[in-house]
């Protein structure tokens, strides 16, 4: 599980932080990570109410560009929001302030608001006597309902602890709250692992843990060492989503003809032109087969070496897929967003061996990337 904290306090071993450091034991012994941010080392400018994000006709992200986006963008692919600030003159510090200003961006009136079942923990500590400012708190956390997180639990910790002593119980509330926003998904709770597994031909669609991703990219970058390096774009795309599933589907009864294939595989130069690329269009390859500046290196990919510059670096480049499976649409209906992709025939080998699959041809995997 994938979780953000953002720390308004500028103290970094203040009374915050050390709760935040508990709820990171918590979040790391059920293998969860946990990436923290302060808010004063960034730059991050309160709203400036200009309503760009809720215009009527073309709604946006918050126009303005500083960290704050990168804090979106991780939100949107995280399973949990913690955030932490100190009471100053018995309200959220002004960190705390600048930072929650700009939810303005992201509530129901804009398209920004969070999507999937996201919590949020908030924390919030003071010298005050415990409880002093519970309502206060409360308040405030609406705020993080309204981007669409579902407020999992609120700390709300006077008397200045726990730098003050005394706070073991709560360090163990920390940890345990750690544990409860990180436990993992069960797979059937994602509706597209539902959707996937009802379809005749997927033998298997599972979540992929860090540690698979880590080894499919690891034999996706054995290929850059190639005479032409092959760049798999679509695969890096698929696992900078919040998700990725590794789909195994079975065509062995399926004849699927050559005019039917997507492509998905091109040669380019370092600036960026094409170069070469596969065609299936049957008009469009007896045109090309009848052109003296093109030269098919097989069948079905053809290459424009008029276009190639001597001295220019050349890859090949495999992008995502669009209109591989007949219910994409209904897919990509179910997450906010999603990517497919398709791994290096190693990289297929290896996952179908790790899922007792048989080794045959005709059955091959997808790799599918999403954000709820
Ligand atoms: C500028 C300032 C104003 C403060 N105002 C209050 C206050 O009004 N009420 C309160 O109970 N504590 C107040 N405090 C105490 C802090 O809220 C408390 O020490 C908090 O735990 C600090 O968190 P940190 O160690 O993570 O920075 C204030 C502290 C500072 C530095």
């Amino acid at each position: 599980m994938k979780i953000i904290t953002v720390i308004a306090s500028p103290q970094k071993y203040g009374n915050c932080s050390t709760i935040v450091k508990e709820m990171t034991k918590g979040i790391q012994e059920n293998n969860g990570e946990n990436t923290i941010y302060y808010v004063d080392d960034m730059n991050i400018k309160p709203c400036q109410g200009c309503k760009a994000c809720r215009n009527p006709k073309k709604p946006s992200k918050c126009i303005i560009n500083d960290d704050f986006r990168k804090i979106m963008d991780e939100m949107e692919k995280s399973d949990a929001l913690i955030f932490a600030a100190p009471n100053y003159f018995g309200e959220i510090n002004a960190q705390g302030h600048i930072f929650m200003d700009r939810f303005y961006s992201m509530t129901k009136s804009t398209p920004n608001q969070l999507k999937g079942d996201k919590k949020a923990v908030i924390i919030f500590t003071y010298g005050a006597k415990t409880g002093t400012y519970d309502e206060y708190i409360h308040k405030r956390a609406r705020l993080f309902e309204s981007i669409g997180l579902k407020v999992h639990e609120i700390l709300s910790v006077g008397d200045g602890k726990p730098l003050s002593g005394n706070s073991e119980e709560l360090l163990e509330k920390a940890r345990q709250i750690g544990r409860e926003i990180s436990v993992k998904r069960n797979d059937e709770e994602y509706e597209i692992i539902r959707i996937l597994r009802s379809k005749d031909r997927v033998l298997r669609a599972e979540i992929m843990s860090d540690e698979l991703k880590k080894k499919i990219t690891k034999l996706e970058m054995k290929r850059l060492d190639e005479m032409v390096p092959v760049i798999n774009k679509g695969l890096k795309q698929a696992f900078d989503e919040k998700e990725a599933i590794a789909v195994v589907i079975d065509n062995t009864d399926v004849d699927v003809s050559i005019e039917e294939y997507t492509p998905s595989l091109t040669l380019q130069s370092n600036k960026g032109t094409i170069i070469g690329e596969e065609i299936y269009d049957p008009d469009e390859l007896e045109e090309l087969k009848h052109n003296p500046n093109v030269y098919f290196i097989s069948d079905y990919f053809a290459t424009y070496p008029n276009l190639s510059v001597p001295g220019e670096k050349q890859f090949f480049v495999v992008s995502k897929l669009e209109g591989e499976l007949d219910y994409e649409d209904e897919l990509k209906n179910s997450v906010s967003r999603m990517v497919i992709s398709s791994p290096s025939t190693e990289a297929d080998h290896y996952i179908k061996k790790i899922l007792n699959i048989p080794q045959k041809e005709k059955i091959t995997t997808l790799i599918i990337g999403f954000t709820e």
